[in-house]
């Protein structure tokens, strides 16, 4: 059981950018949903049709997606490669899924790796903060509950406080 003392240095709040994660793979660009024609030395990405489609301010015309040409920068374990969106990706199941130009995918693993797992990206050009809660221990200095996990266990936590003092 913890101690009520134990309880309250049970600390919270931290504010984090929080990137998106999906597979990333690569393919031989050609003309793209943006209109525009690459190659596979450009530094391109196909993001999923779902993330696509989804885009504030899409159309059925998927030349005037917002989207395009947006830059993003994609990481994994510790490398990153900066793209240019101007392609849609049907066969990409996850909706952060992302299907590279083989120029960018180098930059990130060997072609032979093939599929890459929890790439992580995000729009390079804007900051797009969203916060997190992290349930932090503060005697291990580790995570305990990340996101809305953490909110709801500081939540619990404190009401678990509440009734303590009550009682
Ligand atoms: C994609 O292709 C267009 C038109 O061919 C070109 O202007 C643009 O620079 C290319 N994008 C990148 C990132 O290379």
């Amino acid at each position: 059981m913890l101690s009520l003392f134990q309880l309250s240095v049970l600390s919270f709040l931290f504010i984090s950018v929080v990137a998106n994660n999906g597979e990333a793979t690569f393919y031989d660009p050609g003309l793209g949903a943006c209109g525009t024609q690459n190659t596979s030395g450009d530094l391109i990405a196909a993001v999923a049709q779902e993330f696509f489609d989804s885009y504030p301010g899409a159309t059925s015309n998927p030349n005037t997606n917002p989207i395009c040409n947006k830059r993003i920068t994609v990481n994994y374990q510790g490398r990153s490669v900066t793209v240019a969106i101007t392609d849609r990706c049907p066969g990409c199941k996850g909706k952060y899924d992302l299907d590279l130009s083989p120029a960018a995918f180098d930059h990130l693993a060997d072609r032979s790796v093939g599929r890459l797992h929890e790439a992580q990206w995000d729009f390079a050009d804007e900051h797009r903060r969203r916060a997190e809660f992290i349930v932090k221990n503060t005697f291990t200095g580790r995570d305990v509950f990340s996101g809305r996990d953490a909110r709801r266990m500081a939540r619990r936590r404190r009401s678990e406080m509440h009734i303590r003092r009550m009682s």
